[in-house]
């Protein structure tokens, strides 16, 4: 199959609050403990947001860095796209306010909600419009605060989740390098396992949403698992296949961080070894849809990933929602 790349990433870069939140503090919070925590999760750190701080604060401060490492102004920027599932507020979008931080005046700037495979969606968003060649600049970013729709009170959840934002700068690319395939699909017989009940036209916010606690995220967390472990493996195959690619021509898989164990199942599908797996879950938790662009900044600032090596992006969340995506460097 011909893989020539229509578009590219050619700016990363994440932010996270400087806040930590240790197992060893949750201990004191709810009736868990750092070794479950560890042992279920690979956990040991999140960072968390102070009571000031919105989702388009992150998003701004990783899209500028990912923006200076593209060398783009904002003024260049055709399109912002932000994935989210904690906006700053149910409407405008997100991205309008990074839009406004940013001063992107010529931006066509919205959100989109696939949870944590959001950005993955909003990456072969950001490819289409590109391979329309009506498009050049496209900002995608990956952004949550994931602690303000958690409910403390429950250790079932709220040992999982951190807050961050992630950025990517998607350009035209030559043809040599850059998004090679992407694949998106969603299971909405799912929607029951992993949602946010209350604060839509459902469930308006009233006195008694607040008292039934429906404005924090809820989770079935063992049919999560499996059903992700099943989603991530499908995914990672499918768009192998579509690529006409094997695993063992991949630099490095980087999988949505939401727990070390799916992690190790996905990798053991596509049989590739965990030393060409990147992991950072133990220290910033599970942040949805800031999780892989996170992961991805940090793979090249490490020296994981180097001009023209193949990578695997693979994500799964809340919907159910399920993303790959495999680029060339
Ligand atoms: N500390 C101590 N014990 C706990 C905790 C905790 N924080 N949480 C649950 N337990 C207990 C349970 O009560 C249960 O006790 P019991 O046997 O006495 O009833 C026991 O531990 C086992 O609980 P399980 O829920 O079966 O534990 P499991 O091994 O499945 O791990 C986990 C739970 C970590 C949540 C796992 O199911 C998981 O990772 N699921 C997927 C979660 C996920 O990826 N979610 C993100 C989706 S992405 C998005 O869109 C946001």
């Amino acid at each position: 199959m011909e893989n020539s790349c229509k578009s590219m990433i050619t700016g990363l870069g994440f932010a996270v609050p400087e806040k930590i939140l240790t197992n060893a503090d949750l201990e004191r919070i709810v009736d868990t403990s750092e070794e479950w925590i560890k042992a279920r999760t690979g956990m040991s750190e999140r960072h968390i947001c102070d009571d000031s701080m919105a989702t388009s604060d992150l998003s701004t401060e990783a899209a500028k860095k990912a923006m200076a490492m593209a060398g783009i102004k904002a003024k260049d920027l055709d399109i912002i796209i932000v994935a989210t599932v904690t906006g700053d507020t149910p409407f405008p979008s997100t991205a309008c306010f990074v839009q406004k931080n940013l001063g992107a005046t010529r931006a066509a700037a919205f959100d989109i909600s696939a949870a944590c495979s959001g950005f993955l969606y909003g990456l072969t968003l950001a490819n289409n419009f590109i391979a329309t060649g009506a498009y050049k600049n496209i900002l995608v970013i990956g952004a949550e605060i994931l602690s303000k729709i958690t409910d403390y009170t429950d250790r079932r959840t709220c040992v999982l989740f951190g807050d961050g934002a992630g950025a990517a700068i998607v350009q035209p690319s030559d043809g040599s390098r850059g998004i090679i395939r992407t694949y998106i699909k969603s299971d909405g017989r799912l929607t029951d396992l992993l949602y946010m009940p209350g604060g839509g036209s459902r469930h308006p916010a009233s006195h008694e949403t607040i008292d039934h606690r429906l404005h924090y995220l809820r989770m079935e967390g063992p049919e999560v698992f499996k059903a992700a472990v099943k989603a991530m493996g499908d995914a990672a195959v499918e768009v192998l296949k579509m690529a006409g690619m094997k695993s063992n021509q991949l630099a490095l898989l980087i999988p949505h961080q939401a727990n070390i164990r799916i992690i190790q199942a996905t990798a053991k599908r596509i049989k590739l070894p965990m030393e060409k797996v990147f992991v950072n879950v133990d220290r910033y938790g599970n942040t949805s849809a800031a999780s892989i662009p996170i992961a991805l900044t940090e793979a090249t600032e490490q020296g994981r990933l180097k001009r023209y090596d193949y990578c695997l992006l693979v994500s799964f969340g809340g919907g159910f929602t399920t993303g790959a995506v495999i680029l060339r460097l």
